[in-house]
């Protein structure tokens, strides 16, 4: 995998090299030093187009917007410019801006001094100082509270922060990439969001496009994802067969690139070592009986219904059985008994905190 700065003059925008595209296999050092290691697969024209368009702004510490469907691959695209730009040795800082209230947000990425308020009782240095040198990932940046927005605003305007409760400001050097899957521009003509800070932000827009406006890519994604857990869950290689294939194919995948990893993650494990990943090893959605349809719904039996509604809780939180159990409102064991019921874990398995020492 060539450096950033070879990578136009080696494959120039329309002269593409289809082995260079399927996959950018990153490296772990260059002569511009360490760059991701993980594939990042990228066959379609649509996102090939993304990529070349990435590539170009990381040789600039330009803003950078992206936009996209959930689990499009927005983080993926912002580490790719960090690791193909001059900062590619300082940190890579993604931090999601929804996570946080609005008063630890703004200590979080601005810092504050001891006694700045109840509990702070030494300095702490904030994201942006810790993303000295490097890129800092302000994800779901629609989610940022109006009073932290005023303050971000001067901080890209002034490249200082002023530390929570500090009367000076430090200069910062920082790349900043935002990201969100929410309309910013209808958000700024309903006024939740500053104009001033969009128009900063925005100076080089990227759209991540949804996977289902790719299918090319599915493909060497599921390929590449299959591979992971194959080796994550130590089994022998294992490859999709030709029905599941078509599965993958036309499915609408609503939860993107994600929604894909997690789904190879879990044909894995239920294939259970065997050398070909079947369309019974897929999740329920994509066979079709997910998401029932109005006829379907009215005819299904209660105990059905809840059986694919659990299932696909399941799918979409990542296998994490806690995680399904406290969506749903349910005990783990409850979910444990119902899950052997379905076949879907075997009859011994217990919850984790259930298992004799
Ligand atoms: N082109 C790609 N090649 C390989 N893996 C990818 C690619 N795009 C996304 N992924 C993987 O898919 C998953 C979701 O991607 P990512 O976290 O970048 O999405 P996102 O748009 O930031 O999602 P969200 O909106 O939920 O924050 C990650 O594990 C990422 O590594
Ligand atoms: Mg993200």
């Amino acid at each position: 995998m060539p450096g950033a700065g070879k990578l136009e003059a080696t494959f120039p925008y329309g002269m593409p090299c289809s082995r260079f595209w399927n996959i950018l296999e990153g490296v772990k050092t260059t002569a511009r030093g360490p760059v991701e290691s993980e594939e990042f697969v990228a066959r379609s024209a649509a996102i090939r187009r993304v990529v070349v368009l990435a590539d170009r702004v990381a040789q600039t510490d330009a803003p950078v917007l992206l936009t996209g469907e959930s689990g499009s691959g927005k983080e993926k695209i912002a580490r790719h410019i960090h690791f193909r730009s001059n900062r590619s040795r300082g940190p890579f800082i993604p931090v999601n801006c929804g996570a946080l209230p609005e008063n630890l947000l703004e200590s979080e990425l601005f810092g504050h001094v001891k006694g700045a308020f109840t509990g702070a009782d030494r300095d702490h240095k904030g994201l942006f100082e810790a993303a000295a040198g490097g890129t800092l990932l302000l994800d779901e940046v629609g989610e940022i509270p109006p009073a932290v927005q005023v303050k971000l605003l001067r901080v890209l305007q002034d490249r200082q922060v002023r530390p929570v409760g500090s009367a000076e400001s430090r200069p910062v050097n920082v790349r900043v990439i935002a990201a969100t899957n929410r309309d910013l521009e209808a958000m700024v003509s309903h006024r939740v969001f500053r104009k001033d800070l969009y128009y900063r932000l925005n100076v080089i827009r990227i759209e991540m496009p949804p996977l289902r406006a790719r299918r090319e890519d599915i493909l060497p994604l599921a390929q590449g994802f299959v591979r992971r857990a194959c080796s994550t869950y130590h089994c022998g290689p294992c490859s999709l067969s030709a029905q599941a294939l078509d599965r993958l194919l036309t499915y609408q995948w609503p939860g993107n690139v994600r929604e894909l990893e997690h789904a190879m993650e879990r044909a894995v494990v239920l294939a259970e070592g065997k050398p070909k990943i079947e369309e019974i090893d897929l999740p329920p959605e994509l066979l079709g009986r997910g998401g029932p349809t109005e006829a379907d719904e009215a005819l299904l039996p209660l105990a059905e219904v809840e059986r694919l509604h659990i299932l696909s809780v399941l799918q979409r939180c990542g296998e994490n059985r806690r995680e399904t159990a406290r969506v749903l409102g349910i005990a783990t064991n409850t979910l444990w008994r119902k899950l052997r019921e379905y076949g879907v874990i075997n009859q011994g398995d217990e919850p984790p905190a259930a298992r004799k020492p």
